[in-house]
């Protein structure tokens, strides 16, 4: 059980301090009426927990947590430590942050903090402290949610008090200033620096910034909000050591590395906003589900969600009818135990008034609430899956440090590798074709994988190096990998550096292509041709042998793909992976859940096989085996029809 609540979770971020008390009576009658069992309270509402400094007002906070015990709902309680009040901010200015031009932003949003302030810092632990001790033995309470989505508006600050902390984080990593002299290559642009008080955070500067200085203020930046939530963490479980604590997560979010976040939290949560104008938005949502997966290696939380438009797009698309439950269905799928969507009550005021809600502005004789009854009906008759685990065969690796090099502004051969799409490029084919895959960091053991693949890794260490090497299954190694030290120095003769033995190629100078050029590319044995383009490489095989060579152009005739035993090079972007990803898979051993039409998604939890529709259109398929669908009650075999936007829940026959 995630947190103290049995079955699925569901239910928002509820916020009972935008609405006069008559209304309470009504929200909680609602929510037991809908099936809600758990709701994330006090996320904003420091400035009306702590009114005056130390001038505590917990009266209305004890009254809303009674009234949700009352109706059988759980609270997932923030520590109220997103939005420092305004008494603080004007005691303190310098709690603001202070943006790289060096402007120092003004109160009247919300994430108005510097992350490293020490008064920050010390009235947050006052703060979760005194809510700890306040509401320790709340029957209530089922989960702590610290913070709100760090890094969302402040990731990083450039004021003094932040350049000191960095200093002190460089002292810690470096030892001496020459250490980091060495790191940083500062011998280019006559950077010696003599004393660490002469170092800076990458602030805006004549021209490029030092590469390796910004990496560092990436890895600093996340560490340093990382410090912030740990000090929050440890003061609960100080006096709540058996409340469970989580904080929400951005999806699959640049500033923060997870990895690492989520090793040090009890319940990985996340919060993701598909945009409905995007058809493809259910593929790239699927990708950040299965990281929230891999984190802890088992269920998390979708703690935050749209039950129909956002309200923060230039333009917010709804949610048409029946894409809320199976956009909830597909969390469940990749492993969430519940639905919780932001929030219960559409507001009246405020930047997020047109933000749709569980409870919409025109009430509950609305398509939008009739929604809510559906999927509130739908969980219970899931219930069981809860805890579910899910297995995967296949592994891509993603890891922080690589992504923040390969990502670093004005200092590469080209800037439109992002590594979101790379990931993508592979996640899309493999969702399309129903394989379960699991993210790994790089230098995990993956021995438990069949198939292994690494989009790109731009970074990468000696260590990570062995342990792909030492990985019994199947590699492919994406272009622009093996490229630079810890330091984002080059290795040493070349990328792919510590991988070159491995991959059994060489690359002797990298190829990127112009904008909306296309590279043509021809398979060796069959004359199969395909295309890449964005990235292209001269490289040389040392014992690999050519799987594909470029044809045409400057690097006409050169080896394009290359294969060293089990391990595959690409060293290009292909325009499409499949042909060579299902010859990787079928040689692996890796088989699809089920045989499903494009547009519907097959996802194996555990004896369950989730089948989503995401299309508008009846899907026809023939079910890999018998069994019951929980969201109907049939028993279904052979071949069924889903309806367009509907799903099927299979509780397989016969399996464990
Ligand atoms: C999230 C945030 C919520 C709410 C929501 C709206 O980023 O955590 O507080 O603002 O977005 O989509």
């Amino acid at each position: 059980m995630l947190t103290r609540v049995p079955g699925l979770l569901f239910g928002g971020d509820y916020n009972p301090e935008q609405w006069p008390e008559e209304v309470w009576a009504e929200d909680v009658r609602l929510m037991a009426e809908a099936g809600v069992n758990l709701v994330t309270v006090a996320v904003f509402s420091w400035s009306r927990l702590e009114p005056r400094p130390g001038g505590f007002d917990f009266g209305w906070l004890d009254r809303v947590l009674d009234l949700l015990h009352e109706h059988g709902i759980a609270a997932d309680l923030a520590t109220a430590t997103a939005t420092p009040p305004p008494w603080l901010v004007r005691e303190h200015p310098e709690v603001m942050p202070v943006d790289s031009s060096g402007t120092r932003l003004e109160f009247g949003s919300r994430q108005g903090y510097c992350p490293s302030s020490p008064v920050f810092r010390e009235h947050t632990v006052r703060l979760a402290r005194a809510m700890a001790t306040r509401y320790s033995s709340h029957p209530a309470l089922a989960m702590w949610h610290v913070g709100n989505e760090y890094a969302d508006h402040t990731l990083e600050c450039f004021c003094p008090v932040s350049a000191a902390h960095f200093r002190r984080w460089l002292r810690e990593r470096y030892g001496d200033v020459d250490g980091l002299n060495a790191a940083w290559g500062t011998s280019c642009w006559g950077q010696h620096y003599t004393g660490f008080e002469q170092v800076e955070p990458p602030r805006r500067a004549p021209g490029p910034v030092n590469p390796a200085q910004v990496l560092d203020w990436r890895r600093f930046c996340s560490d340093a909000l990382l410090e912030c939530f740990l000090l929050e963490r440890d003061a609960l479980r100080e006096i709540t050591p058996d409340v469970p604590v989580t904080t929400n997560f951005m999806s699959i979010l640049h500033g923060l590395d997870y990895w690492k976040w989520a090793a040090e939290e009890d319940v990985v949560s996340d919060d993701a906003y598909p945009d409905p104008a995007d058809p493809d938005a259910h593929v790239a949502v699927a990708l950040s589900y299965d990281l929230m997966r891999s984190l802890k290696g088992g269920p998390w939380l979708l703690l935050e969600s749209a039950p129909s438009a956002v309200s923060w797009r230039e333009v917010n698309l709804p949610k048409p009818p029946g894409v809320m439950r199976l956009h909830s269905l597909q969390a469940l799928a990749h492993g969430s135990d519940g639905a919780m969507f932001f929030q219960w009550r559409q507001a009246r005021y405020g930047p997020e008034k047109f933000h749709s809600a569980l409870l919409p502005h025109a009430g509950t004789d609305t398509r939008g609430w009739r929604e809510t009854l559906e999927l509130g009906r739908d969980l219970r008759a899931l219930g069981e899956i809860a805890g579910t685990p899910t297995a995967a065969e296949v592994a891509l690796v993603l890891g922080w440090d690589s992504w923040w090099g390969l990502e670093a502004p004005e200092s590469m051969p080209s800037d439109r590798l992002k590594l979101k799409r790379l990931l993508l490029d592979w996640y899309a084919p493999l969702h399309a074709r129903g394989v379960a895959v699991d993210l790994a960091p790089p230098g995990r053991d993956l021995s438990g994988y069949r198939l292994v693949i690494v989009p790109n890794l731009y970074l990468c260490t000696e260590e990570q190096a062995a342990a792909l090497a030492s990985a019994p299954g199947r590699l492919i190694v994406g272009p622009f990998s093996g490229v630079v030290d810890a330091a984002d120095q080059v290795h040493p003769g070349s990328a792919p550096g510590p991988l070159r033995e491995l991959l059994g190629v060489r690359v002797e100078e990298f190829w990127p292509l112009p904008d909306g050029a296309r590279q043509p590319v021809r398979f060796t044995g069959g004359g199969r041709t395909g295309s890449a383009s964005t990235w292209a490489e001269w490289i040389s095989p040392l014992d690999a042998e050519p799987l594909a060579h470029y044809a045409g152009g400057d690097l006409d005739g050169r080896p394009a793909i290359v294969r060293r035993g089990r391990a595959t090079y690409v060293s290009c972007l292909l325009d499409d992976v499949t042909a060579l990803l299902d010859a990787e898979l079928a040689e692996a051993g890796v088989r699809p859940v089920a045989e499903v039409p494009a547009g519907v998604e097959a996802t194996r939890r555990g004896a369950y096989l989730f089948l989503l529709n995401h299309t508008t259109a009846p899907a026809r398929l023939t079910l890999p085996c018998p069994g019951a669908d929980l969201l109907t009650g049939r028993r279904l075999r052979g071949e069924i029809e889903i309806a367009p936007r509907d799903a099927v829940v299979l509780r397989i026959e016969g399996d464990q």
